[in-house]
Parts: C-alpha cells; sequence; structure tokens
C-alpha cells in the first residue's frame, strides 16, 4: 500500500484525509492533534507545521511514497521543499510556485505579463500620496495587504469603509506596517469558487463551489474563515457555461505563466472569481484547497485521490472524475464566533443519531480531552450534506447540526432555496 504523508490538521485535511485513507496508508503531521484525522491516520507526529527544520526533523529516517502539504501558510513557509528534499513525490506547490498566494503582487504583476485575462484594475504602491490620489480617482476599492492574512486584511468600500478618506488612512497604515499596498477597483457581482487539480501543465477541474464569508445571515456581519458552501454539479445556480469557460482558461493561464517564470505549480489551484457586469474578474488565486469547499469536493470525488496526487507529482495529470450530485456544508462554529467566541467548551457528538442523517461530519479546530471534544477560538465542525437536490442536501446538513449540542451555532440559510434564489435574481440584475 502507498505510504502518504499529510500536513496539516483543520476540517479541510479531515476531508483530504478521508480520501486519502480509502486506498493508501495515511500519515499525518498536525501542528495540533486532530482527532478524526488522528483516527485515520496509521502513526501521526505533532509540531510547528510552519516550521521546515521541525517538519524535517519528524520526517527524518522515516520513508513514504507521496506528500502533501496543505495549508497556505504551511506552503508560504516551503514545507513541500522539505517534503521533496526527503526524497517523496510531493501534490502540493513548492515555496516558490505557491507565491502566487502569498504575494498578491506577484500575481498581479504575473497576470500583467502573460496578459491574463480578469484582472481587476489596480495599483501596488509604497508611496502614500499615490496610494491617495488613486484611491480618489477609483472612488469606491479594495485596499489589500500583501502577504497573507488569513482572509481578514482585506477591506472594501460600503463594507468597511463609510468614506474614501477612511480607506485612504488604511492604505496608509499597511504601508507604513509593510511597505507598500494593494489597491483596487471595487468590483460588484457574485463570488465563485473554482478549483483545479494541476500538474505544472495540466489541469482538471473540480465542481465549482460557493463560500459565504459573512458571518450572519443574509451575507451579513464581517468577515470570516467561511461559514458554509454548497456546490450544485457543473454549475452554480447563478452561472453561465461560459462563465466557468472564462474561469477555466484563467486558470490554465497561471499555471502556464508561473512556468515560464521557472517554477512549476504542483498543486491545487483555487480561483476565488466573481462574476460582474463585465465578465468574469479574478478576486485572487490561492494554492491550496479552500476551507470549507474541500468539504464539497472531496465528498463528490469518484477516482482515488491518492492516484490523482501521484499523476501531479509525475506531471500525468488527466481529467478528475466528480459526481454531479448537490453537497451543502454548514459550519458549526463556537457561540459568539468570530468577535467573542466560546472557547475551551465540551461538546456532545451524537454519533447513532448522525449516521442516521447520512451527513459527513469534518472535524476543523477542536480538541480532544479525555474522551471529550471541546471548542477553541475557531470554527468547531464542517457538516456535509449530498444529495441529488439542493433541498435534500440542505435537510441532511441541517439535521447533521442538531446532532452536535454545545455551545454552537450555524447559519441555517446556507443552502437553503431562498438565499440561493437571492442570489440568482440579484446576479440577473448585475448581468442586465
Ligand atoms: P481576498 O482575501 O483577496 O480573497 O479577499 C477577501 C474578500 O474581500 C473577497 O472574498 C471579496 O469578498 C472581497 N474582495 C477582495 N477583492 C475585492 C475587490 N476588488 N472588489 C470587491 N470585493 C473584493
Ligand atoms: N473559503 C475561503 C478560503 O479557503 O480561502
Amino acid at each position: 500500500m502507498m505510504k502518504v504523508v499529510l500536513v496539516g490538521n483543520g476540517a479541510r485535511e479531515h476531508a483530504v484525509a478521508a480520501e486519502l485513507a480509502k486506498d493508501a496508508e495515511l500519515y499525518a503531521i498536525m501542528s495540533k492533534k486532530n482527532p478524526a484525522i488522528a483516527h485515520l491516520s496509521k502513526e501521526y507526529w505533532i509540531c510547528n507545521i510552519e516550521n521546515p527544520d521541525a517538519v524535517a526533523a519528524v520526517l527524518k529516517g522515516k520513508q513514504f511514497d507521496l506528500g502533501f502539504a496543505s495549508p497556505d501558510a504551511t506552503l508560504a513557509a516551503g514545507i513541500s521543499d522539505v517534503l521533496e528534499a526527503h526524497g517523496m513525490n510531493v501534490a502540493s506547490p513548492s515555496k516558490a510556485a505557491s507565491r502566487i498566494e502569498w504575494d498578491k503582487s506577484f500575481l498581479r504583476n504575473l497576470a500583467e505579463k502573460y496578459h491574463i485575462a480578469g484582472a481587476p484594475i489596480h495599483k501596488v504602491t509604497g508611496d502614500p500620496d499615490e496610494a491617495a490620489s488613486y484611491i480618489t480617482d477609483l472612488g469606491e476599492v479594495a485596499v489589500k495587504p500583501l502577504g497573507l492574512t488569513g482572509g481578514k486584511g482585506v477591506k472594501v468600500s460600503g463594507d468597511h469603509f463609510a468614506s474614501p478618506e477612511q480607506a485612504v488612512e488604511y492604505a496608509k497604515s499597511l504601508i507604513k506596517k509593510d511597505g507598500s499596498v494593494l489597491i483596487e477597483e471595487k468590483l460588484i457581482g457574485e463570488e465563485f469558487t473554482l478549483q483545479a487539480f494541476c500538474d505544472g501543465s495540466n489541469i482538471a477541474l473540480m465542481p465549482p463551489v460557493q463560500d459565504h464569508k459573512r458571518a450572519y445571515p443574509d451575507d451579513k456581519g464581517p468577515n470570516t474563515g467561511g461559514m458554509g458552501s454548497y456546490s450544485t454539479g457543473i454549475l452554480l445556480p447563478f452561472l453561465k457555461d461560459s462563465d466557468i469557460e472564462q474561469a477555466n482558461k484563467i486558470i490554465r493561464d497561471t499555471a502556464h505563466a508561473v512556468k515560464k517564470e521557472g517554477s512549476l505549480f504542483r498543486g491545487i489551484l483555487y480561483g476565488q472569481f466573481i462574476v460582474t457586469k463585465k465578465g468574469i474578474k479574478l478576486i485572487e488565486f490561492n494554492a491550496r484547497f479552500g476551507d470549507p469547499e474541500a468539504m464539497n469536493v472531496m465528498s463528490l470525488l469518484e477516482d482515488s485521490l491518492s492516484n490523482i496526487f501521484i499523476s501531479m507529482a509525475d506531471g500525468r495529470l488527466k481529467k478528475a472524475k466528480f459526481s454531479d450530485d448537490t453537497t451543502v456544508v454548514k459550519y458549526l462554529v463556537p457561540e459568539g464566533y468570530p468577535e467573542n467566541p466560546q472557547k475551551d467548551k465540551p461538546v456532545n457528538i451524537d454519533n447513532a443519531a448522525l449516521e442516521k442523517t447520512g451527513a459527513k461530519v469534518y472535524y476543523a479546530a477542536v480538541y480532544e480531552t479525555g474522551n471529550r471534544i471541546y471548542t477553541t477560538s475557531s470554527r468547531s465542525f464542517g457538516m456535509a450534506g449530498r444529495a441529488r437536490t439542493l433541498e435534500e442536501a440542505e435537510q441532511i446538513a441541517e439535521k447533521a447540526c442538531s446532532c452536535i449540542t454545545g455551545p454552537l451555532w450555524h447559519r441555517s440559510d446556507i443552502g437553503t432555496r431562498k438565499l440561493i434564489q437571492s442570489k440568482i435574481e440579484r446576479m440577473k440584475s448585475i448581468r442586465d
């Protein structure tokens, strides 16, 4: 049996681990013990997974056939390179290739140099006066730090800035802190995620997914890591075939551009797209699976993930087969999340009732002490329903949420017909 080592310990990694463990011998390197990943693994080790020396020390004297490093900060720390140096096949991007995620100016420059479609009007600057006049010219903007911020550093006019002056102030504060800032036109439309396996040259698309970043029902409130997501086969209800074709081309062209720059992108290319009046625009690329989006697509995969990973490492990736079923993922989060989460609280999991629902449960930022599971300050469990129809998948996820009790809550509107209908109508009015 193939020996595979996975680096990471969130719900996204649990979804990956569950697929790998189907036909490979799984080993895990985690920063904190994820009880579910530990259960799926033949052996696991705990270390700082953002520290190359710590991971190298764990690997010493051990042999694996395949490695996959998953979280963004782990990739940015060069952990794929550590796996590769240890002499195994690697299906996650090198530090150099994952730069498309950890350096936003690199991505925008790459798109400019290779004439890749979909870039918003933008400027990277370290000059406070230039930033101020650019923001005044554009009016409505998104202001972004260039590096990784866990999705929390981006601020947008209307959502976070009540006036251009506030945007200027934020841009200046980022220049002071980081030396430069990315300023973009504000894009208006519906966002979607399109992920692809990539071997450096070939890509294989996964079904599109829509995540819900806002904390509260009806997409209100502060941004979070993502409160839940849904997929409905090869298209989302507000998308057209041509939207996916444009997004597909942007992903393909980006992979080829990275190659032309001298580093192969082997791994998961995650495109965050937005459908605007003027067509598809690219918000960002990530060099990894999305969280929660991984839970949607992994539960639909009909090919062996370990075989796909090997073909990515070898540079002979072909198509990946997915069911066209519908999926709905709802994140159970601690009460008070994201602002004031109730951490270190025990929760009760009714496994027998869960099994009856048919849902899959993915463990996120929880820990186990004395046979009990406790919350932390981050998201707790991803509850995934899969069915032929949206209504059934949503109900499965919803029922599953009621099987875990404790100081937890979730957005019960995610995946409902009402919320999705409002997105369809919004998109229609933007396109018209
Ligand atoms: P990012 O960290 O780049 O994914 O941005 C986080 C969120 O900010 C995105 O999911 C969007 O909702 C929003 N955002 C980023 N860039 C823009 C933009 N140019 N216009 C409007 N919203 C944006
Ligand atoms: N769901 C958003 C992300 O993984 O970046």
